[in-house]
């Protein structure tokens, strides 16, 4: 028990920003600060000394400060939660740090000119920002044509091309005009010949022919057709082309069937799993993620990543990311969770794997994963069923409020409410536009292992699955019963749910905030901000976390902001990773 003359008081008087605080963490907060003879302050007035808080930015602390009519003590310290729970570890009013001071967003956040007119923007993508909504869109979007068409290509000097593309997109995103001529690019080093031309083509005809000719050519429409399988990369593409198949008909009819569960459910449920995910449906099915996982394992964190935190408002998939405080809690959580859903029908198919992590793997050297986001962490990857009345859009609009520790605050009201009874409220999108399916490309780019044999009926189905895979609705699904269906059969039958993608992914609450960065995207802004970390910070960066390869040693961050803070990078909101 810390007694009063522990502390170094002086004159320190502590007010914390309940805003983005957990209701009940806020208290627990005061209980502890009361038990500790800690001075807190109900309100924000001059003899306020250290200012608490969950935001991310002082332009964030500012912005409520003034909607709430607050003025900050001008001698008053702005810092972080972890400052206080060090003071409450400490029994004692510990010195700000460097550490525990909350930071600005850096001003220089655009392209500017230099003083010999050549337009500057930061090197590496990871320090602009990146927004869905930017000035450039008409030529960004040609130019991820030509870095699709390279990834598709596959072949040797094929990644390094559509990099280059990438990061002449990213640079175009990141600047404060609408380029009219390409004569302003001049100075912007990731803005090559080959994009200029593109680009020139572009500003003075409206349209590129080598992009015209791309998208017109049929054997990029039919590698974008058959990549967009859940579980089939360019290699197998190009062998479904050599041998003439024209659709994804062709593909069924000539049985040519796959070992991989994710190909055979992939096939299957094709048209739905092609069709954007929207919000309102990946929002119901985190509420009842959150729901479950809550009376399992009660003060879980659950939070939705992906494109839908960066603000997307459709995706191709539900990423959801679980952990909680108590390290070593977590364990189990995904097991049991997977039968609550399944109990609750939600399930369709899926794969668990167990987490492959272990202390040595943060040390090996990672040049070669640098091309891949695979990680260690417990995850299962699968196909659930979403009910159709997912797509109404219903949720109250904290959901939509993103951050990550803020949204379990919204989700713990919701999860003693019935779904059913949770009202009706609209909400804002970032990017009205509808999604198209260039993003989800990529990904399924990425996804393709070596494993795809082919197997003629789907009668080997569950010989196919191990310990690990959920198939509640496979088990059914043996060709020839009358009564069960082929994927296919089931797919065709009248059904009220749509077949959709879902990561759940289990991270240990000391590996959580890299894994929040990870899992967020986007995937450039992460290999990004691997190979910055690399070669300006010669540290290593993954979803595991952050690490100086010479000392071994790991730096722990307990929140995104202490990520950015660690990576010397400005605090980015998730809606500016969007490179
Ligand atoms: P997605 O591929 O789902 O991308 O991966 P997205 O941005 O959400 O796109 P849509 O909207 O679904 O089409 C989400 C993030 O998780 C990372 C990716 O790098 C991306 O940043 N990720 C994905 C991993 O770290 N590991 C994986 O195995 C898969
Ligand atoms: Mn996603």
């Amino acid at each position: 028990m810390a007694s009063q003359e522990s502390f170094r008081r002086g004159d320190a008087v502590i007010f914390i920003v309940p805003h983005k605080i957990q209701r009940k963490r806020l208290e627990d907060m005061k209980i502890s600060m009361k038990k500790k003879n800690i001075p807190l302050a109900e309100s924000l007035g001059p003899n306020v000394t250290h200012v608490v808080t969950e935001f991310e930015s002082v332009e964030q602390v500012e912005k409520v400060l003034k909607k709430e009519g607050w003025e900050l003590p001008k001698t008053a310290h702005l810092v972080v939660i972890k400052w206080l729970t060090e003071c409450l570890k400490a029994s004692k009013i510990i010195d700000v740090q460097q550490s525990h001071k909350l930071k600005r967003t850096e001003e220089t956040e655009s392209g500017d000119k230099e003083e010999d007119g050549n337009l500057t923007v930061p090197e590496w993508a990871c320090q602009r920002v990146a927004r869905l909504v930017h000035l450039n869109k008409k030529l960004t979007d040609a130019i991820e044509v030509l870095q699709e068409h390279a990834e598709l290509r596959d072949g040797h000097q094929d990644y390094s091309r559509a990099l280059a593309f990438r990061r002449a997109s990213c640079v175009l995103k990141s600047l404060p005009f609408a380029v009219q001529d390409v004569r302003q690019l001049e100075g912007l080093k990731d803005v090559g010949g080959h994009v200029k031309r593109v680009l020139s083509d572009l500003l003075d005809n409206g349209s590129s022919s080598e992009v015209q000719e791309i998208l017109n050519s049929s054997w990029y429409q039919k590698m974008k057709l058959f990549t967009s399988v859940f579980g089939i990369g360019p290699s197998t593409a190009k062998k479904w082309i050599d041998n003439e198949l024209e659709s994804i008909k062709d593909v069924k009819r000539n049985s040519v069937r796959s070992s991989d569960w994710r190909v055979i459910w992939g096939l299957a449920f094709f048209e739905d799993l092609n069709s954007p995910v929207l919000r309102s449906e990946a929002d119901r099915f985190l509420s009842i993620v959150q729901q479950e996982a809550e009376k399992l394992l009660p003060g879980v964190i659950v939070q939705l990543c992906g494109g839908f935190r960066r603000g997307k408002s459709s995706g191709h998939d539900v990423d959801i990311l679980l952990t909680h405080p108590k390290e070593g809690s977590e364990l189990g959580l995904l097991h049991n969770l997977l039968l609550a859903l399944e109990k609750k029908d939600l399930i369709l198919i899926g794969h668990k794997e167990k987490s492959s992590f272990r202390q040595e793997i943060l040390f090996q050297d990672f040049k070669l994963s640098m091309r891949g986001q695979l990680d260690h962490f417990e995850k299962w990857l699968g196909i659930c069923k979403f009910p159709k009345s997912f797509q109404e859009q219903r949720l109250d609009s904290c959901l939509h409020n993103d951050d990550s520790n803020s949204n379990s605050n919204c989700l713990s009201d919701h999860a003693a409410q019935d779904l059913d009874s949770v009202k009706h409220c609209e909400h804002s999108e970032a990017d009205t536009q509808t999604q198209t399916q260039g993003n989800s490309q990529l990904h399924k780019a990425s996804q393709e292992k070596s494993s795809e044999g082919t197997v003629p009926t789907c009668h080997s189905l569950n010989e196919s699955f191990d310990g690990t895979s959920y198939e509640p609705s496979a088990k059914k699904a043996k060709c020839g019963s009358s009564l069960d269906a082929c994927p296919d059969d089931l797919a065709d039958s009248e059904r009220d749910w749509v077949a959709r993608r879902v990561d759940l992914i289990i991270a240990p609450y000391s590996q959580y905030y890299y894994a929040l960065v990870g899992w967020t995207g986007s995937k450039h802004f992460n290999r990004d901000a691997r190979l910055y970390a690399q070669k300006v910070l010669g540290l290593k960066l993954t979803s595991h976390g952050l690490f100086d390869m010479a000392k071994k040693e790991a730096l722990p961050s307990s929140s995104e902001a202490e990520v950015f803070h660690h990576l010397k990078l400005p605090y980015r909101d998730p809606e500016d990773r969007n490179c």
